[in-house]
């Protein structure tokens, strides 16, 4: 094998008439009567190889043998060359890579490896199964948007390792085999050998463990981890993904939120050359949800839910006075409403049944007033009051839901992200706070911690906790980016006495937090600072950033939604004698002996 003297990235025409050795995978291969050119690829870039073309500085022997090697290549052929860099011809030239003025013409060869046919063309990934792709992950790497988004997610990772350091944060290592930490999802539970019948759980967040090194002590601190969560995945969710987990005492929730801006405010800039504009708006919760139906709005989308519940109460329209009474009243207003047909709305009030709505009334403005079945139930007066409300003009239709507020949120989030126009290629980020600290569980009627029940209440709340819990607010924020939450933290709760009420609240015994909770419930006891922190989840910070649809775009080895590996086949069925090792007994499906 040569010793490269250059990477396939990097050669120009200041490196004429050098001589210089390459190696890589054959990416594409072309003969031109006799003159053979290769695109030879490595991890930096392509370079165009030319066997044939000059033959003067090559023996004649060597000559002829050499066109028969070069003829013998296949794509991803594994080769190393030794040449000249020559200037490309008139008329081959490609301005679209930094090597496309040059080319190198060969003088000797050696093939390092061979490749099998690929199963799969790498120009024409589009047309190829996920899990075709995800089997010969290694292949797609090697070219592509893959390559990129890994090292695009590499420069990130360098870039925070640097921030956080100069911001005086250390960097340090929490267990992966633990116990487990409500984050709100199932745990993935591993047995241990050496304590049959007992078992670790993989981190759903390293939340646990950050609060103690709090009370360490160590005051900032930072880690970019896996966490693991067995839920059911969807396109922003993966069961094991990385975080960039922090935490810091002595601060508000202000300290915080500017430090983070300023976070963003460097990766964009130096990873997409994007000025972000602080401070990011900060919506309270309630807000969110009255003007957006959610609490991760897509601000690229301009449309705002209206509230018309005052309104609705005073209508003869049945539906709409009862769930004035019970629920809410609201709408959007689309404009263009030419295209929408009465057989399109039907089609959309069929696909708002997921979220629970039982219709979808519309009102069509007209230049010669309002067209609607719904018309006939209101004063002219509250039409126009309506149509103010959401500054209509002819052309415009609204669309209603009236139901209880859950499903009128739901409902009209979904309308608003596929009717609304989107201001594509924007970064639109905000923060959403002043959370519920709890939310009631429909089905036991038991208040569950929102985010998870270390979140600190509003100072003002703590009087209320007891009486009103399900009023008391979060010291809690989400970062939000274009529809997507990216990250998510809070001021956490440093008195053991204010912790166990909480957990009272939430139905956790003394003796059950103990059992669960027991090391950090000590800490706290021993000198604990106020403290608090934050988590970004970063591949779906990389597949924002990076508008991708997917967060399997951005993690070299993802799981499928059924969170298996076509690459590694897991997980597997194991040994009996390892299941004996442990302990375990396992009804094995039959198809699986
Ligand atoms: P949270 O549970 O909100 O907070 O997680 C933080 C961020 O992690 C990302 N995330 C995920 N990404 C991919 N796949 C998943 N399954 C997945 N689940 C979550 C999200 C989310 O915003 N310990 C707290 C943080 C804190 O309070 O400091 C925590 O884990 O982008
Ligand atoms: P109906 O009187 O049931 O024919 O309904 C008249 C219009 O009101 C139709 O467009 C229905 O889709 C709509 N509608 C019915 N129930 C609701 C609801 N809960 N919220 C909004 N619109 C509704």
């Amino acid at each position: 094998m040569f010793k490269s003297t250059n990477d396939c990235g990097q050669l120009t025409i200041k490196d004429i008439g050098k001589e210089v050795m390459l190696s890589g995978w054959v990416s594409s291969w072309r003969d031109h009567g006799g003159v053979i050119f290769i695109d030879l690829r490595d991890i930096a870039g392509i370079t165009q190889i030319v066997f044939g073309q000059d033959k003067s500085s090559i023996s004649e022997d060597n000559s002829s043998g050499l066109i028969e090697s070069a003829h013998a290549l296949r794509n991803e052929y594994v080769i190393s060359v030794k040449g000249i860099v020559a200037k490309r011809p008139e008329g081959t030239i490609n301005d679209r890579i930094n090597t496309g003025k040059i080319e190198v013409r060969v003088k000797e060869l050696e093939v390092l490896n061979k490749s099998k046919e690929l199963p799969y063309d790498l120009k024409n990934l589009e047309e190829v199964s996920e899990e075709l792709r995800l089997k010969y992950r290694y292949l797609e790497m090697r070219t592509g948007k893959l390559k990129d988004n890994l090292i695009f997610k590499h420069r990130l990772y360098q870039l925070t390792r640097n921030f956080f350091t100069d911001k005086k944060f250390y960097e340090i290592e929490t267990p992966v085999l633990t116990r487990s930490t409500p984050e709100g999802a199932r745990d993935f539970l591993v047995p241990s050998r050496l304590n049959p019948g007992s078992f670790y759980a993989l981190p759903q967040s390293p939340q646990l463990f950050k609060q103690t090194l709090m009370i360490g002590g160590f005051m900032r601190y930072f880690q970019i981890t896996k966490c693991f969560r067995d839920e059911d995945l969807r396109q922003d969710r993966q069961p094991e993904f990385t975080q960039l987990d922090m935490e810091m005492s002595f601060i508000d929730e202000k300290d915080l939120m500017e430090l983070l801006e300023k976070y963003i405010v460097r990766i964009f800039g130096e990873l997409l050359g994007i000025d972000i504009k602080t401070p990011f708006l900060t919506l309270p919760y309630d807000e969110a949800m009255l003007k957006y139906g959610t609490d991760k709005p897509d601000l690229r989308i301009p449309v705002k839910i209206k509230d018309i519940t005052g309104i609705a109460a005073s209508c003869s329209f049945n539906v709409f006075k009862k769930a004035a009474e019970t629920g809410a009243v609201r709408g959007i207003k689309i404009s263009g409403a030419d295209g929408f047909s009465r057989s399109r709305i039907d089609t959309l009030t069929g696909e708002l049944k997921e979220y629970g709505a039982k219709g979808l009334a519309w009102i069509k403005i007209t230049e010669d007033g309002y067209n609607s079945q719904i018309v006939k139930f209101f004063e002219e007066d509250s039409l126009d009051e309506i149509s103010e409300i959401f500054n209509a003009s002819p052309g415009d239709i609204i669309f209603f839901v009236a139901d209880s507020e859950d499903i009128v949120c739901k409902s009209l989030d979904y309308l608003r992200r596929k009717l609304g126009k989107k201001e594509e290629g924007d970064f639109k980020l905000l923060w959403i706070t002043d959370y519920p600290l709890f939310d009631k569980d429909k089905e036991t009627g038991r208040y569950k911690a929102l985010h998870h029940p270390f979140t600190a209440p509003a100072k003002s709340d703590v009087k209320i906790l007891e009486t009103s819990p399900g009023k008391v607010r979060a010291r809690a924020y989400d970062m939000v980016l274009n529809g997507s939450e990216i990250g998510g933290g809070s001021i956490r709760i440093h008195s053991s006495k204010l912790q166990q009420k909480v957990f009272d609240i939430l139905g956790i015994a003394p003796a059950d937090a103990r059992k669960k909770f027991g090391f950090l419930l000590d800490a706290l006891e021993y000198g604990a600072p106020p403290h608090g922190g934050f988590a970004f989840g970063l591949d779906r910070l990389v597949t924002m950033m990076r508008n991708l649809k997917s967060i399997r775009e951005v993690i070299p080895f993802p799981k499928t939604q059924k969170a298996y590996s076509p690459l590694t086949e897991a997980p597997s069925t194991v040994d009996l004698k390892q299941l004996e090792e442990l302990g375990l007994k396992v009804d094995i499906p039959e198809d699986k002996l």
